[in-house]
């Protein structure tokens, strides 16, 4: 399963980049603000830290003004992949933009049925939000799972990429599933690291190798 950073923070991307385990990056309208950098300038950085799909979302309704924004915005570098919402226009400019050999990573999906639209639009990757659906009273991994078995059925190409996701046990069930990509904020994925016992471990071993009065 690729590993995806939905984050905006430069430093956090950087210091997930060094493990070399960060496939790619993953924003939105919410965590630019939340960056508080220019949209253009911190995508053309992130896009030169990491080498795999950065995703940039337009913000444009209608069909037009999304081709004009992923025209700006796939200027920007090679690896930009242009996000666009689950609509009637998001999926019409997801297949002109597919069809010209654009990456476009189709968001906010909350159903398989959207999912399944979304791979015969020639979708990259769909973006099903597993965090929200749960916070609906719906269960995120469900949908997850119906994606993974229509695709698997008609064999698209089409990537899932969990998105919201909010701690590891999301991750672990992904991965259990079957999703190619989970995004998640860097917070999560520097927990995945952690385990209590890891460190108590760690903290033994080291203890009685003082005791060996010995250096490597
Ligand atoms: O990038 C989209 C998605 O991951 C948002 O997550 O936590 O705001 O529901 P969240």
């Amino acid at each position: 399963m690729k590993f995806f950073a939905d984050t905006a923070e430069i430093a956090d991307i950087k210091e997930l980049a060094a493990t070399g385990l960060l496939d790619g990056v993953t924003t939105n309208p919410s965590l630019i603000a939340k960056s508080g950098r220019d949209f253009m300038e911190v995508t053309r950085e992130i896009c030169a830290i990491v080498d795999g799909p950065v995703s940039a979302e337009v913000v444009a309704l209608d069909h037009e003004g999304m081709m004009r924004e992923a025209e700006v915005l796939r200027k920007l570098a090679d690896n930009v992949c242009i996000k666009v919402p689950l609509t009637i226009d998001g999926l019409k400019t997801c297949k002109a933009l597919t069809g010209d050999g654009t990456m476009v990573n189709v968001t906010l999906c909350f159903s398989a049925n959207q999912a399944l639209l979304a791979a015969k639009a020639g979708a990259s990757f769909i973006s099903p939000f597993i965090g929200r659906h749960d916070d609906n009273g719906f269960d995120g991994m469900d949908l997850i799972r119906d994606i993974r078995l229509i695709y698997d059925n008609y064999n698209f190409q089409t990537e899932i990429l969990a998105a919201s996701i909010r701690h590891g046990v999301h991750v672990l069930e992904c991965a259990r599933i079957g999703a190619d990509v989970m995004t998640a904020p860097p917070a999560v994925i520097k927990g995945l690291f952690k385990h209590v016992l890891t460190d108590k471990g760690i903290e033994g071993f080291l203890a009685d190798w003082a005791k060996t009065g010995q250096t490597i």
